[in-house]
């Protein structure tokens, strides 16, 4: 037996990411803690996509060093809950270390990013590693931690239970300052009974603002079977509810000419196996085409959830930030995809003061996001990442201005999710029970948003109907029904 804990930060893919690493080693007798004091192994999977993020890695790894030194911190590191259920449980009563200090992984977009300046600064960790990928993670950590013999080695054999508390910062959750108007039940967001199945790594566009394809390199793609095999897994394990991952999901199979591209994976998913909710995650608007549009998002087996960032709403910004659509056809592919489904659940991505932005060009983005009426937006200041062309051009526009247009945009955005939302008012919707406590229950929605319920009988991960009463932005308020 050894004990771990994990640490992540970044988007749903390193979430996924991590969730498989822990899966691995639960299966070969690790047990994941919540206190660090007690882990033989501490694994911190990063995020540089914006300075924030990278920050909070940096004072994490920083707060790590007593450890190393002392052999325990007096301060409380608040690291990820055990999410994995298998033959041994992880909890941390009656739990020790069994080594004298632990062995420090540090892994993810950091590491070919900024890796020599992790290993300048924090010279006690023990291994840095250029990929989250759990099967590399896995077998470079074999260099510096001895697991014990374990009969079932790195098969997938143990129990997932979905439920996961700790902040997820996800590359479109409110990481840095940033907000997104979901934030009314904050702690609701927490937990989640969903699966998340990462189908296509890196991503081959070059968006002038973005630093994940250097980090994380070209396209690859989960082959077909793998993903139904993972989907078939997770459906064992109960899940109703299963998202498929990619920075840039629509161009699935890009590495193979597109043969099978991102409808065969869906249809081959649809077919082999019976998953009630079926999501993916994310589109980029150049990508969406009319069979995209027909077949996958008009499916009535694919949840309503439509993710597709905009990221400005000037032609001039889109073009220097690469973006390779103009305004008016993110609109019209927005208008198909209403067309073909008329309970849409549109959500998108918006950077406010990309460099040398005017206040005018802003104030398109403000009239784009009148016009369009997302359901649900997240938003963010440019954060100039080094190594990407838009960290290069000239930035006139003060920081303190850009938070002031945010927050502009924020709040207009807060009152068209709250008009837009207000539909779903007196609707019966199914929903998946989330968080069961003595006083209240969280259901969620096939469109990934939170219900506060009464109490209710049914357990995490099972179905239920929630008729809404009220809706605070994109959170609601309902009763079984
Ligand atoms: N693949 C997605 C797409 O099609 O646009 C985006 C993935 S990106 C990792 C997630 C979001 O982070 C982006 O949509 C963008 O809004 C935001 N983002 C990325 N780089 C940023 C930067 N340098 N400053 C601020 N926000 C950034
Ligand atoms: Fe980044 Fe653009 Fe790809 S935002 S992840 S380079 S689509």
């Amino acid at each position: 037996m050894f004990t771990f804990a994990t640490k992540t930060f970044g988007c749903q893919m390193n979430v996924a990411d991590d969730d498989e690493i822990a899966r691995q080693l639960v299966a070969r007798g690790g047990v994941q803690v919540t206190d660090v004091n007690l882990a033989d192994l501490i694994l911190v999977n990063t995020c540089v996509v914006r300075e924030k993020a990278e920050d909070k890695a940096f004072s994490f790894i920083g707060a790590l060093k007593p450890l190393k030194q002392k052999g325990e911190l007096s301060a409380k590191l608040k690291v990820d809950e055990p999410k994995v259920h298998g033959a041994l449980s992880a909890v941390d009563g009656g739990i020790a270390r069994n080594s004298i200090e632990p062995k420090i992984v540090v892994f993810g977009c950091l590491v070919p990013k900024s890796g020599d300046l992790v290993e300048k600064k924090f010279p006690y960790v023990d291994l840095l590693v250029k990929t989250s990928e759990p099967t590399i993670v896995l077998s470079e950590l074999e260099n510096v931690f001895t697991f014990p013999q374990v009969k079932g080695g790195f098969e997938m054999t143990v129990l997932v239970d979905g439920e996961r508390k700790g902040a997820l910062e996800s590359c479109t959750e409110a990481s840095s300052g940033e907000t997104s108007p979901t934030e009314e039940f904050p702690s609701l967001m927490e937990t989640r009974h969903s699966a998340l199945v990462t189908v296509l790594r890196g991503c081959n566009h070059v968006c002038s603002f973005c630093i994940v394809p250097r980090v994380r390199g070209r396209e690859t793609s989960v082959p077909i079977r793998e993903v139904v095999k993972q989907v078939k897994f997770f459906r064992s394990a109960g899940f109703n509810d299963v998202t498929l991952l990619g920075q840039n999901i629509l161009s699935y199979g890009s590495d193979y000419n597109f043969d099978p591209n991102f409808v065969d994976l869906i249809d081959a998913v649809l077919m082999q196996t019976d998953v009630p909710w079926l999501s993916y995650l994310t589109s980029h608007p150049y990508d969406l085409n009319d069979e995209i549009i027909s077949k996958v998002v008009a499916n009535p087996r694919i949840t309503p959830i439509l993710h597709l960032p905009v990221q400005a709403g000037s032609e001039r910004i889109l073009a220097l930030m690469r973006r390779k659509y103009t305004v008016k056809e993110y609109l019209e592919k927005v208008e198909k995809a209403r067309k073909a489904r008329d309970d849409l659940f549109l959500t998108t991505d918006i950077i406010v003061g990309f460099p040398g932005e005017t206040r005018e060009e802003f104030e398109e983005t403000l009239k784009l996001a009148k016009e369009v009426r997302f359901n649900d937006a997240f938003m963010f200041a440019f954060s100039p990442r080094k190594g990407t062309l838009a960290a290069r051009y000239s930035d006139p526009q003060s920081r303190l201005e850009k938070k002031v247009w945010l927050n502009e945009l924020i709040l207009l955005q807060r009152e068209i999710s709250q008009e837009v939302n207000a539909k779903y008012i007196g609707k019966v919707l199914p929903a998946i029970v989330e968080v069961k406590r003595d006083k209240f229950s969280i259901a969620r929605t096939a469109f990934n948003k939170p219900v506060e319920i009464p109490s209710t009988r049914k357990n995490p991960g099972e179905f239920t109907n929630v008729r809404i009463n009220e809706v605070v932005v994109s959170s609601f308020k309902g009763v079984e029904v």
